[in-house]
């Protein structure tokens, strides 16, 4: 599914349009190419803080080249700013002197991550005021910066310092293309530590990953991108798609439920089916999902009841039966897939969007009661290109994609990589987050 706009803008006639009314001028997004090293080019590092001394050795250990000195003239494709020494609103022009010397020469898609304490975790009144002030900063250059640039917070509690080597890699590389605005903590509940990764090449050697929903779409993507990593796939999906998730998940040397996960004993039978034949599973991931799109006033109870059941009730059941059953194995992933829909709210789509904000709340509950380094975490795409949103009408289709700070709709391989980075071994300080897979979309911001 071709972007006809982006294809029209890159035209001699489109580009002259562009620029005469003013119209969305989307870049190409750099994507990761498997084998690619994570970062084109030099990472500038800056900043003061517990984590400034130890980064370009952590950036070196990504295979990552850093430099902790601004050079008039050069270009960078990283910029990675300490913040977590700023104790008062009036060291906040720190940001300015850091950033706006650089901003005019990055290369386009340059990753910007600013590091922060988590605000409830500071020891002043000034200190959590400018820690809490990087969230406004880092929404806001995410929306100007521009050329499919991006830019995170990442909120590193006191103690975690060791555990930000995985969100580092994900957010300073094209994996993260489609992500930006976003504000993650790592080690605010659960683990501060992250378990060490023996390959960076295949992360997930020796991990069996569920994947529900995993014929086609999103799912399909996050099957391949966890088998790139170096898991072993076992896909779900509904008797119907039986024969394209059986094609798939033999191509990616996997295997395969074929049931509805709304059926009574779908949890029983995933559990019974994981542990039998892999002795467990480590990563869980609740993609399968649907739409039954209508306005309140005229929303029957089938529609509302689908929806439900499938996009929250059943992760809720699975994930009880598993954790139940011991099925999940120490440092193990559950990932939740939401939607814009649930943080922003959509027309027509009440039970979409209840349903949506539902798994965030399962994330929300469970977090802080795993152990074993076990973590839930969401992702919550917003206008990605499948034959879901193919189905949405053109115009709605056309806003939707151009509402964002990229102009453009994100790819599945965007929420899949998203998706990886949680599941990666290195990830066990990542806990509790809902991340937008969303090129920072305008609503609900
Ligand atoms: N495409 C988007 O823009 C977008 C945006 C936000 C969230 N999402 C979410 O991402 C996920 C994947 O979306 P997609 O666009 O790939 O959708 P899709 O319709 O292309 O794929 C969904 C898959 O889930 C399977 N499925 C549905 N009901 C099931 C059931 N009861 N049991 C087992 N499998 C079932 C389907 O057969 C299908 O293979 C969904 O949870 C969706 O809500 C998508």
């Amino acid at each position: 599914m071709t972007d006809r706009y982006q294809g029209f803008v890159a035209s001699p006639v489109g580009k002259f349009l562009v620029k005469n009314l003013g119209l969305p001028s989307p870049v190409a997004l750099d994507r990761y190419v498997e084998g690619a090293p994570l970062v084109d080019g030099t990472v500038l590092v800056g900043g003061t803080g517990r984590l400034v001394e130890q980064l370009p050795e952590v950036l070196d250990g990504l295979g990552i080249t850093a430099t902790t000195t601004r050079e008039d003239g050069a270009t960078y494709k990283g910029l990675v700013l300490d913040a977590t020494g700023l104790t008062s609103a009036a060291e906040l022009g720190a940001l300015r002197d850091f950033f706006t010397p650089v901003l005019r020469s990055l290369a386009p898609c340059t990753h910007v991550v600013v590091l922060g304490t988590p605000p409830e975790t500071t020891g002043s009144t000034g200190e959590r005021i400018a820690q809490r002030a990087l969230e406004g900063f880092t929404r806001s250059l995410g929306k100007e910066i521009g050329r499919g640039s991006t830019v995170q917070l990442v909120y590193v509690a006191p103690g975690a310092e060791g555990a930000v080597d995985s969100t580092l890699a994900f957010f300073l590389s094209p994996k993260s293309a489609y992500v930006s605005g976003q504000v993650v903590r790592v080690g605010t509940t659960g683990s501060t530590t992250a378990e060490p990764v023996a390959d960076p090449t295949e992360p997930l050697a020796g991990k069996v990953a569920l994947v529900t929903g995993a014929s086609r779409g999103i799912g399909e993507q996050i099957a391949r991108v966890l088998h790139r990593d170096g898991a072993t796939v076992v896909g779900v999906d509904v008797p119907q798609a039986a024969s394209d998730l059986v094609a798939l998940v033999k191509e990616l040397d996997g295997d395969h439920i074929a049931l509805d996960i709304t059926a009574p004993d779908a949890p029983q039978r995933i559990a019974h089916h994981v542990k039998e034949k892999h002795g467990g599973v480590d990563i869980v991931v609740h993609n399968a999902g649907i739409t039954r799109d209508k306005k309140l006033a005229n929303m029957g109870e089938d529609r509302w009841d689908s929806v439900i059941a499938v996009n929250v009730s059943a992760p809720e059941l699975i994930t009880a039966e598993l954790l139940e059953q011991d099925a999940i194995r120490p440092n193990g992933r559950i990932i939740g897939v939401a939607s814009i829909a649930g943080i922003a709210g959509n027309v027509g789509q009440t039970n979409y969007a209840a349903s949506k904000a539902g798994v965030i709340g399962l994330v929300d509950a469970l977090a802080p009661t795993l152990s074993d380094g076990i973590t839930v975490n969401a992702v919550a795409p917003g206008f990605i290109v499948t034959q879901m949103t193919a189905a949405v009408p053109f115009a709605t289709r056309e806003v939707g994609q151009r509402l964002n700070a990229m102009a453009q709709g994100g790819l599945p391989v965007d929420v899949a990589e998203t998706i990886a980075w949680y599941a990666s071994p290195g990830s066990t300080a990542v806990n509790g987050n809902v991340v937008r897979v969303c090129g920072q979309m305008m609503l609900g911001a």
